[in-house]
Parts: structure tokens; sequence; C-alpha cells
């Protein structure tokens, strides 16, 4: 028996749970009955949310202005962002972190117990980013969790894998990638417990599938981050946009062997750590003026050409000459982790640092209510391409982003639910002739492949030579994988796989158009 809602989320981090709690609260309110499911491949909490640290963005303070966190977002970006979206978040922003407040989210406070304690991160030109110590995605995913369990119209179904949206194609039907009249019904997803792949029905369906990191060797994300979500999309027939920016952290652990790399916020630049070469140099003088707090695009290239200079593996953040007290009353956990795992006591050592894949900016093109071109169909969060980043996302601009266009969605949910039905002829998942895949081998093996060729060769600094290199391997991976995928009856690791080629096609095709150099996109053969 197909599961039936009146609303399908994929994914329960910020995005996913704010666009939930939002719909189970409004209709709560009119007391009218209405069925939320919310799904996650793993326990609900695993999330790139849960591992945010340094904040989220927001005018704050009385000396800040929504025209300096505009301005601030335009130039990380560099000028590539919609202007009118920046403006929509930024002005957004507050109100939306009020409700996040309102559900019990904390955010450290000053000594007073009044004023919030703002951060600085690189790129911003004001304190402005709440925290909640180190580990503020863990507090705000906490809060959401709580709420949206509180609701009884969301039920979480934890360990349930969606494999494929549920499109007019499904029905028969010929729909092209640019038609206006496409509609998405649900999605066909796994139970990872049975094996089973079951129909999950619903007038309006929202993706909020996070990012993509695992493509790369070295990434902060967890495990979760394939991609799902925009090669569902894609293969849907839905449109994929700005996929070439993708954000490398200056500062991740040099951990060797270590996925996901553990990260050093940018909080800790903000507060004063300084970045310098092996042999205690530092270095960022020689390539901007705003130093170690420039925006992330220039100090992870900074980082990239100084590791090559020197043949170097990793350079260091130095915080050495950080107030210890103070250091280790917002940064607990990077202090903790640091000492426990290489045995570094801050007050004398250097941390080794890398740049490490973190953040895509790119993703499912939507408008400024997180519509895709798929009617019913809405993405949010970073699996989403709102326009916000253009070509590099500010920090702490991430969670904003996600709280902002979660509302956006849920009111654009509500404005059109009467003009949504579902067709009584959706068929179920179809698995004839497939087999279980006895030689998983191959999807190990094929994952370490894609790994290496998105670092090697689509990485900080890219180049026509490496472009095209990458594109004609990832060519003969497609088609193996493909092959394994048509005999086989669906797995996680499989559609994983299946997934992640797929939106490193993207990456890859969208890095060959763009001729000119911007934010994250530094190909050496470009002439800007
Ligand atoms: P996620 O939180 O990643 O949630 C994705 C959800 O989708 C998960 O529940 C997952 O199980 C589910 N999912 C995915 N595919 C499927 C599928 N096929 N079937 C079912 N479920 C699926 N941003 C900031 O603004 N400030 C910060 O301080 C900050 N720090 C960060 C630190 C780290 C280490 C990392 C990795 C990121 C950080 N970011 C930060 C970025 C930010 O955390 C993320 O961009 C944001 O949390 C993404 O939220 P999301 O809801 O879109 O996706
Ligand atoms: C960090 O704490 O450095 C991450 C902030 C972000 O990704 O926005």
């Amino acid at each position: 028996m197909p599961h039936q809602f009146d609303f399908l989320v994929i994914g329960s981090g910020i995005a996913g749970l704010s666009y939930a709690t939002k719909l189970a609260m409004h209709f709560e309110k009119l007391q009218q009955e209405i069925k939320i499911g919310v799904i996650t491949k793993v326990q609900a909490d695993e999330t790139n949310t849960k591992y945010a640290q340094g904040g989220i963005a927001a005018v704050w303070s009385e000396g800040d202005t929504f025209e300096k966190h505009i301005e601030d977002t335009m130039v990380a970006g560099d000028f590539l962002s919609d202007r009118h979206i920046v403006e929509i978040v930024v002005n957004e922003g507050p109100g939306r972190i009020q409700e996040l407040i309102s559900y019990g989210t904390r955010f450290d406070k000053e000594h007073d117990g009044k004023e919030y304690d703002l951060a600085k991160e690189g790129g911003h030109s004001d304190y402005r980013i709440l925290h909640f110590k180190d580990i503020t995605g863990a507090e705000i995913e906490r809060a959401l969790l709580e709420k949206a369990n509180s609701l009884k119209s969301i039920e979480i179904f934890t360990h349930f894998y969606a494999v494929e949206l549920i499109t007019r194609h499904q029905l028969g039907e010929t729909v092209h990638r640019y038609d206006t009249d496409n509609k998405c019904f649900g999605a066909y997803v796994l139970n990872t417990l049975t094996g089973q792949v079951e129909q999950f029905l619903a007038k309006t369906t929202l993706l909020a599938t996070g990012g993509i990191g695992n493509i790369y060797q070295n990434t902060t994300n967890p495990s979760i981050a394939t991609g799902d979500g925009i090669a569902m999309a894609y293969r849907a027939k839905g449109i994929g946009k700005d996929m070439e920016f993708i954000q490398f952290h200056p500062t991740a652990l040099y951990e060797p062997g270590k996925k996901p790399n553990f990260l050093i916020s940018e909080a800790v630049r903000g507060f004063g750590g300084i970045l310098k070469t092996r042999k205690g140099e530092t270095f960022m003088e020689n390539y901007d003026p705003r130093l170690s707090l420039a925006p992330r695009d220039i100090v992870a290239r900074a980082i990239d050409s100084e590791m090559k200079k020197a043949g170097d593996p990793h350079v260091y953040l130095d915080v050495t000459h950080c107030d210890y007290e103070k250091f280790i009353e917002h940064f607990p956990n990077i202090t903790a982790y640091c000492h426990d795992h290489l045995g570094l006591d801050i007050r004398k050592d250097y941390i080794p640092v890398v740049p490490a894949q973190h953040y895509l900016c790119g993703g499912v093109r939507v408008n400024e209510w997180g519509q895709t071109n798929i009617q019913f169909l809405y993405a949010v969060g970073e699996c989403s391409c709102t326009g916000l980043h253009g070509a590099n996302r500010l920090a702490s601009n991430s969670l904003l982003e996600a709280v902002v266009f979660g509302h956006r969605a849920y009111e654009k949910t509500v404005e059109l639910l009467n003009q949504a039905v579902l067709p009584g002829n959706i068929p179920a998942w179809n698995d004839a002739g497939t087999t279980h895949p006895e030689e998983l081998v191959l999807v190990t093996e094929m994952k370490k492949e894609l790994e290496s060729i998105m670092s090697n060769y689509v990485g900080i600094v890219r180049t026509n030579r490496r472009l095209k290199r990458a594109m004609d391997r990832l060519e003969l991976l497609y088609l193996e994988h493909e092959e394994l995928y048509r005999q086989s009856k669906v797995s996680v690791p499989i559609c994983e796989l299946r997934n992640m080629i797929e939106v490193a096609y993207l990456v890859i095709k969208m890095a060959m158009a763009r001729r000119e150099n911007s934010g994250l996109h530094f190909n050496l053969d470009n002439v800007k």
C-alpha cells in the first residue's frame, strides 16, 4: 500500500525541518488535519546541519545594517549573486532566527546575560554571527527536532532512502526539461530495513537533501552528503545551476586518512587565529589586505598555493597568542578534538590545517519561493540554488538561507495547495529482472575513482586539460555503473554512487562552460 501525505519532506536538516514545522503549526492553528511525512536516510539528526560550527549570520547589533550584510554577501559572491534574493534573505533573516529562538534554540550571550555574543567570520564587515559555542548546528538541529516531534501532524521516517521522484514520466508521459507542465507526486523510497521500495505519494514534495561533499576525497561533510536530491531532480528534468561553484573551506584539520575532515571554524580566525606556513611564517599579506579573514575562496587558494610552492601537505593556524580561557569558552569542541585526536595543546602548538570541500553554492534552480521548474516540487537548503551565494558563499549564510527559504516555500505551498491533485494511476516500483549485486566491491572501488577524479582535476585550481580528463574518466565510470545499476535491486550504496556520478557530471560540465574566473571557479586557462 502506498503511503499518502499532504506534504512529503525529503531531509531532516535545518531546511526540511523548518519547512515541516511551519506547515504543521499553520494547519494545527486552523485545526485542520494534515499529514506531513519527513524522510531521512539514516537517523534524524545525521545531517550537515548538525556539524555546523561557526553560526548563523544576521544583522543583530545596533551598529550593523542590512546594507552592510547585503554588500558583504555581494562582494563574497563576486557580484554573481542575485541582489533581489540577497535582500530578501538578509532582511527576513532576523525574524526567522527569532522563530528558531522561540522553538528553544540557545545562542550564546555576553557575560551580562542580555545581549547575544556576536562573532565575526571571513568577509563580514561587522560582528553578526549568532552561535552556540562551536556547536551551533547541533543546537539548532536539537531544537528543530524537538519542535517537529511535538507536532502531531509530522511523522519522521528514519532509515528511509528516496530513490526517485515521481513525476509525469512515471505515468508514461513525455516531458522535457524546459516544459512548464511537469508535476511531482512524491517519491519512490527504499525502506532500508526491509529492502522494499515503497511509494510515498504527496500533493507537494520538498527536497531538502543537503550537499555533495562525498564526491571529493577531503570534505567536511558527513557521509550522507551525496547529492541525492540534485541528481533525482535532474533525472526528473529539473534544472541544475551554478554547480561549478564548490566551496573549499580553508581550514579543515589535517588528519590524513580521516573522512570527513574535522572543521576548524572560520570563527577561530575571527577570534584572532593567524595562518602560517609550516616554517611558521605568515603569508596572507601576499594575497589580500583582509589577511586571514578574507573570503573563503581567496584564503583557500592562498593556502593551496603556499602548500604547492613548499611541497607541504598542510599549513598551520596559530592561536597560541589568544586568550586561552576565552578561547576554550567559545571553542570547547574544537579545543577538545585537537587535544584528543592529535594531542595538541593549543596554548603552545599550532593547528595543522588544509582546505577541504565544504559546501555547494549551486544546486536545483529555484525561484524566490523555493519552487523548482517542476510543479509541486520545492527545493530548500544546500541542495537548492536560490542565487544568494553567487560565485562564493559568505560564511554563516547557509543556515540563514535555509530558514528564510523554508519559510517562503511553506508560504507558497499553502497558497497553492488547492491546485495539487494526485493522479490515481501511479505505478508501483518495478524491479523485475534485477538481482542483488554480488560485487559490491565494484561500487566501493568506483567511488574511490570518482573521489580521485574530482579531487585531482576539479579542485580549487582547474585547467581545461584537467576538466577534459575528468569528463572523459567520468564517462567511463558512468557507463560501467549504469550497467550495474540496471541489473541490481536498488541499495543505498548503488544509488548514492549513481547520484554522485550525476552531480559530478554537472559540476564538470558547468566548470567547462564558465570561461571567466569568478569566486570559487578558478581555471588557469581562463583570461580573467
Ligand atoms: P542537511 O542538514 O545536510 O540535511 C540533509 C538531509 O537530507 C539529511 O536528513 C539526510 O539524511 C537527508 N537525505 C539526503 N539524501 C536523502 C535521500 N536520498 N533520502 C532520504 N533522505 C535524504 N553553514 C552556516 O551557515 N554556518 C556554519 O557555521 C556552518 N558550519 C558548517 C560546518 C560543517 C562541518 C559543515 C559540513 C557545514 C557547515 N555549514 C555551515 C553549512 C550548513 O551546515 C549546511 O549547508 C546546512 O546545514 C545544510 O542544511 P540542509 O537542511 O540543506 O541539509
Ligand atoms: C565555520 O564555522 O567556519 C563554517 C561556517 C560556514 O560554513 O558558514
